[in-house]
């Protein structure tokens, strides 16, 4: 088996806060073991186009706090095809990199195992605020996304108490309810829309209209977006009740922005220090994660084609305390 020596970092897809501590990590502790890091600019698309350089300690200090990544990230379809994916290898190979930690999602796992097969030891950092990989309970940047929304979600409660008013928050995680779930169990919504739980709106709006006539003074309604747009569950609220009269808010890439919590930044070091330890240990096509505390290696096609389970608990939780 031959020890890696050189390593690249690489970021791709949607990026996410504290993947720029992860970057951090990766190229600390290389250097720490004795390698040489390198740094991929604007992800796959940035190997394509050979945008490749060398890393020093510098070279990620004043990071950890920042949101964004220093890397840029991109979404690359050539990489996608297989003469993109053996050019990616090649220009690896041609500098001498044996080893790539890649940070992202679902489909940037999906290009590293790509990588692996041809015979670059790869890493999977997740890298997402959408929590939507398997084999690790928290991804890096949900954490961040899930604090956005839950001081969205307080800032609106002042103002819809004042008005006797409800509110439909809309907000992101692809096709998974994780950031609805857990902002919603924190902000205390009324309700919680998640494509993994099926719902009934007319049931929602005679929840809501009960609820108004008992005294309640307002009525948070966050929806994930895989269910579909907060417009149009505000429509259909109306629709059944006139008086209610909900006002959407989109949250958008705001979730996807400013410093990342301690815990993603904790999250991200402890992941990237192991993903270098464990390529350095002769590992590959892995992807990383942290499960009840303990990091894990898991296999990348295991990862990708394993959908995460959704937990039904919290969702119960969040049901019985929102009365
Ligand atoms: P994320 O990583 O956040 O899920 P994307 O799905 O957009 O974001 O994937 C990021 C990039 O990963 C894509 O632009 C593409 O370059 C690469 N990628 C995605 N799917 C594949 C695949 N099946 N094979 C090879 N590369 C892929
Ligand atoms: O995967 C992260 C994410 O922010 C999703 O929550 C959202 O559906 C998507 O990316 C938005 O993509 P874009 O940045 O291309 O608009």
């Amino acid at each position: 088996m031959t020890q890696v020596k050189k390593i690249a970092v690489l970021t791709s897809g949607g990026d996410s806060q504290g993947m720029n501590a992860a970057v951090r990590a990766v190229v600390r502790s290389g250097l720490y073991y004795g390698l040489e890091v390198y740094g991929i600019q604007r992800g796959y698309q940035g190997l394509l186009n050979n945008d490749i350089f060398a890393m020093d300690i510098r070279s990620v200090g004043d990071i950890i706090q920042r949101g964004g990544t220093i890397l840029q990230s991109a979404r690359c379809l050539d990489f996608k095809t297989l003469e993109g994916q053996q050019k990616g290898a090649q220009i690896l190979r041609d500098r001498g990199i044996d080893g790539l930690v890649v940070i992202g999602g679902d489909g940037s796992y999906q290009g590293a195992e790509k990588l692996s097969r041809l015979g670059i030891k790869t890493m999977g950092l997740p890298g997402t605020i959408d929590n939507d990989i398997s084999f690790t309970d928290y991804t890096i940047g949900f954490d961040t996304a899930v604090n956005v929304v839950v001081e969205a979600v307080n800032k609106l409660r002042d103002t819809m108490s004042s008005h006797e008013r409800s509110s439909v928050v809309e907000v992101m995680g692809r096709h998974c309810g994780d950031i609805a779930l857990h902002a919603g169990l924190a902000s205390g919504a009324e309700t919680i829309l998640v494509p993994e739980v099926p719902y009934d709106l007319n049931e929602v709006a005679d929840r809501m209209k009960a609820n108004f006539d008992h005294g309640k003074r307002h009525s948070i309604v966050i929806v994930a977006e895989g269910v579909g747009k907060g417009e149009d569950v505000a429509t259909a609220l109306k629709e059944r009740y006139p008086s209610i009269d909900p006002r959407v808010t989109v949250l958008g890439h705001i979730q996807r922005g400013g410093s990342p919590t301690p815990f993603d930044r904790n999250l991200a070091s402890r992941l990237g220090d192991f993903a270098v330890r464990k390529l350095i240990e002769g590992e590959s096509n892995k992807g990383c994660g942290v499960l009840k505390g303990e990091l894990v290696l898991t296999d990348i096609e295991q990862v990708v084609n394993t959908k995460k389970p959704f937990n039904m608990e919290l969702y119960e939780l969040a049901s019985r305390l929102s009365q």
